[in-house]
C-alpha cells in the first residue's frame, strides 16, 4: 500500500490515504474477526445440553492449559489421547469402596507407606483421600476390594488362614450387595504389591478371573492376565537420595548390577560378567541399607543399570534406575511393565531378552552417545510416573494406576 500511495500525484494523495485507512480498517476487522473465529474453534462455547458432549473435547481449556506435555510426545505411545483421556478421567472416575471390614485388622487402611510393599499402601491410602472416591455406588465405575494382604502377612496369619479370610470377605460381599453379580466382579478390583496376594486368592478363582488384579509381580508364572490386570510399580520410597538428572557427564561406568544371585538369569549374569572392567557387577557384594549409601550413588555414575528378573517381586530395582537417572536395562523375557499401555518404555529403557545377557556388554556399547543421552532426557521426563505422594499429584504413580484402571473400565457399565 505504501508503494501504491507514492506513485500517486499529490493532490489525490489525501483521498488515497483515507481509502487506505479504510482498507486497513477492512483488513484488521477481517483479520480480529479470522482470529476469533478461530479462537472459537479451540474454545467451544458450553456444548448445549441437548446435544452430548465430545468426550474427546470435553474441557478444552483445561486441556490446553495444561503445559505439561509440551516435549513429552515421545515417551507416550499416543499423547493426545492420553491427555485427553486423562482429564476425562480426572472429571469423571467414580470407585465405590466396599465399607465393610475393620480397619484395624486386614482391610480398608494401609499398613505402611515404607519398604518394599509401599506402593500398596500409598495406593490404600491415595484412593480413599481422592476425589475419584464415591460413595454412591449407583456413580461408581469400578468397585474396590479393600483387603489387605500385606496386613495379613504383618498379624503373622498363615497362608492357609489368608485364603480362608479373603474367600470369606469377598463371599459376604457378594451376598450382601447386587454389584457383583452383576458382572461376576468384571467391574471390581484389589490392590496386592505382595506376592502371598496369589495365594490367599486361591480360593476365590472367580475373583481371579474376572476381577482386575492390581500387582507387583506382573508375571505369567503368577496368572497375571495382560489386557485385565495391571502392574502396580514397586518403588522403594522414601528414596535415600534424590533424583539424578541431566547428569550425563557424571555417568562414567557403562553398566552396573549388585544384588541376590536368586534367580537363573542373575546367577548367568554373575557368573558371565562379574571380573569384567567395564560392567560393574557385583554379586551380592553391597549392602543397600548400610555403608555410605554406596549403592544408591553407583546408580548416579551409570549409564545402564541392568535389571534381571528376580525371585517374584522384581521392580523395585527398575524404579530405582528411573528415580537415580540411569537407563534400566530389563533382562526378561516376559515382564509387564507397569503403565506400558501408556509410555512406550523402549524410549527411556532398554528391553532385552534373557539370552542377551552373553552379549550385553556389546548391546551396551553399540548405543550411540546421541541415543543415551536421548534415553536419559525422556528418563527424566518419566520420573514423576513412578512416585507415590501423600496426597496424590498429577500424573504420579498413582494417577497412573487409576488411568490404567479407568482404561479398563468401559469393558461393562452397569
Ligand atoms: C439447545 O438447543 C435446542 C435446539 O437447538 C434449543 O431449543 C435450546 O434452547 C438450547 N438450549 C440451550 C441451553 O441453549
Ligand atoms: C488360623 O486359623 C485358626 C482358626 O481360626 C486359628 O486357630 C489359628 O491360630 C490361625 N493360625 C494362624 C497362623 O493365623
Ligand atoms: C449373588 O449370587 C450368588 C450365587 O448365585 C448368591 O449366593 C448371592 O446371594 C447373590 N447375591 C445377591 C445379593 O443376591
Ligand atoms: C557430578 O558429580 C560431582 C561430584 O560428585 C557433583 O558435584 C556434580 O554436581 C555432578 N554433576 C551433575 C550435573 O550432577
Ligand atoms: C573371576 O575372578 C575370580 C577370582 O580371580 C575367579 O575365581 C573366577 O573364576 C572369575 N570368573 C570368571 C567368569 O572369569
Amino acid at each position: 500500500m505504501m508503494a501504491a500511495k507514492a506513485a500517486l500525484p499529490p493532490p489525490a494523495s489525501a483521498v488515497f490515504s483515507i481509502r487506505g485507512s479504510l482498507v486497513t480498517l477492512a483488513i484488521l476487522t477481517l483479520i480480529s474477526f479470522t482470529y476469533l473465529s478461530l479462537k472459537s474453534i479451540h474454545f467451544p462455547p458450553q456444548p448445549n445440553s441437548s446435544t452430548p458432549p465430545n468426550p474427546i473435547l470435553a474441557s478444552p481449556s483445561k486441556v490446553l492449559a495444561d503445559h505439561d506435555f509440551e516435549d513429552y510426545s515421545d515417551v507416550y505411545h499416543s499423547p493426545q489421547i492420553f491427555r485427553l483421556n486423562y482429564a476425562e478421567m480426572e472429571n469423571k472416575f467414580k470407585v465405590f469402596i466396599y465399607p465393610d471390614g475393620d480397619p484395624n485388622t486386614f482391610y480398608q487402611t494401609p499398613r505402611k507407606l515404607t519398604g518394599k510393599y509401599a506402593s500398596e499402601g500409598y495406593f490404600f491410602q491415595n484412593v480413599r483421600d481422592s476425589p475419584f472416591r464415591t460413595d454412591d455406588p449407583d456413580q461408581a465405575h469400578l468397585f474396590f476390594i479393600p483387603i489387605s494382604c500385606h496386613k495379613m502377612r504383618g498379624k503373622g496369619t498363615s497362608y492357609e488362614n489368608m485364603t480362608i479370610i479373603v474367600q470369606n470377605y469377598v463371599e459376604s460381599l457378594i451376598s450382601k450387595y447386587p454389584y457383583w453379580n452383576r458382572t461376576l466382579g468384571a467391574d471390581h478390583f484389589f490392590v496386592t504389591c505382595h506376592d502371598v496376594g496369589v495365594r490367599a486368592t486361591e480360593g476365590l478363582p472367580l475373583l481371579v478371573k474376572n476381577s482386575i488384579r492390581v500387582v507387583c509381580s506382573p508375571s505369567y508364572d503368577v496368572g497375571f492376565i495382560p489386557h485385565k490386570d495391571i502392574a502396580l510399580p514397586q518403588v522403594l520410597q522414601p528414596f535415600a537420595l534424590p533424583a539424578g538428572g541431566n547428569d550425563v557427564e557424571n555417568r562414567t561406568t557403562l553398566g552396573f548390577w549388585a544384588g541376590h544371585r536368586n534367580s537363573k538369569i542373575r546367577v548367568i549374569l554373575a557368573r558371565v560378567w562379574e571380573n569384567d572392567t567395564e560392567l560393574d557387577i557385583s554379586n551380592n557384594r553391597i549392602n543397600r541399607a548400610t555403608g555410605h549409601l554406596l549403592y544408591q550413588k553407583k546408580f548416579y555414575r551409570t549409564k545402564f543399570c541392568i535389571c534381571p528378573g528376580g525371585s517374584q517381586v522384581n521392580s523395585a530395582r527398575i524404579t530405582d534406575s528411573i528415580h537415580y537417572g540411569c537407563i534400566p536395562v530389563i533382562l526378561s523375557n516376559y515382564y509387564d511393565l507397569p503403565f506400558n499401555d501408556i509410555l512406550d518404555w523402549r524410549k527411556f529403557s532398554v528391553v532385552l531378552k534373557e539370552i542377551d545377557v552373553y552379549r550385553l556388554k556389546q548391546i551396551l556399547k553399540d548405543i550411540s552417545d546421541a541415543e543415551f543421552v536421548a534415553l536419559h532426557k525422556n528418563l527424566v521426563k518419566v520420573q514423576k510416573h513412578f512416585q507415590w505422594n501423600s496426597p496424590p499429584i498429577k500424573y504420579d504413580a498413582f494417577h497412573m494406576v487409576m488411568y490404567d484402571l479407568w482404561l479398563r473400565h468401559h469393558v461393562i457399565k452397569y
